[in-house]
């Protein structure tokens, strides 16, 4: 039996409300798993860091790296690029000159890849680091907004052009700590007619 949250029964909050369930927590278990079975098999005998993008992609990572049976690292890097629900169209990263990558097998682990430009900056400042392969693994992919192309081995759910949190992804640093993926509809959006 699924039982509901109080995070859940208060639908609305400051900037817009929680709209409707888009993946559930056993559904997103589930992919993880799946996923971290495959990273184990394509990456077996090699040297594979995963290398999440915070904040975001922490419970992510969290989860995924103990699905891969590897001794993997960790590593984190810090990506911004979001105000409410929109993308500023300028990336900051912090922390990646301390990285210590040169030779290794660098796994980068998304919550969401949207239009595409944060993976193309980070991308850049990681081949600049000498890595052996680089390869991006992201929960959700939003098909419809991608401006940049980019080769996401591997994918959790190819979700619709819709805002979500949860599991990790934020409306103004709230919600990451929601188990599922819900979409959010920010106040601004609505009829004010409604
Ligand atoms: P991109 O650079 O446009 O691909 O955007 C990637 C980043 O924007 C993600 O790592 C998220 O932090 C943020 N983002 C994009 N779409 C959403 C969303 O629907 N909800 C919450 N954050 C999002």
């Amino acid at each position: 039996m699924t039982s509901t949250t109080s995070l859940e029964r208060r639908s609305r909050y400051p900037g817009g409300r929680l709209e409707r369930t888009l993946i559930d927590a056993e559904s997103l278990q589930e992919r993880v798993r799946e996923l971290g079975a495959e990273i184990a098999a394509d990456y077996a005998d090699r040297d594979l860091v995963l290398l999440c993008l915070l904040k975001g992609g922490i419970y992510f990572t969290a989860d995924l790296s103990r699905a891969i049976d590897l001794p993997v690292t960790v590593e984190f890097v810090r990506a911004r690029s979001y105000a409410g629900t929109e993308s500023s169209g300028q990336v900051q990263l912090s922390w990646i000159d301390g990285l210590d990558i040169a030779g290794r097998d660098v796994l980068i682990v998304e919550d969401i890849v949207d239009t595409g430009l944060t993976l193309v900056e980070i991308w850049r400042a990681l081949e600049e680091k000498g890595a052996a392969s680089l390869a991006i693994c992201s929960l959700l992919y939003k098909e419809k907004r991608l401006a940049h192309l980019f080769p996401v081995r591997y994918i959790g759910f190819a979700i619709e052009d819709v805002f979500v949190v949860g599991y990790g992804l934020d409306y103004d640093e709230r919600f990451r700590n929601l188990p599922h993926i819900a979409v959010f509809q920010p106040e601004s959006a609505r009829s004010p007619s409604r």
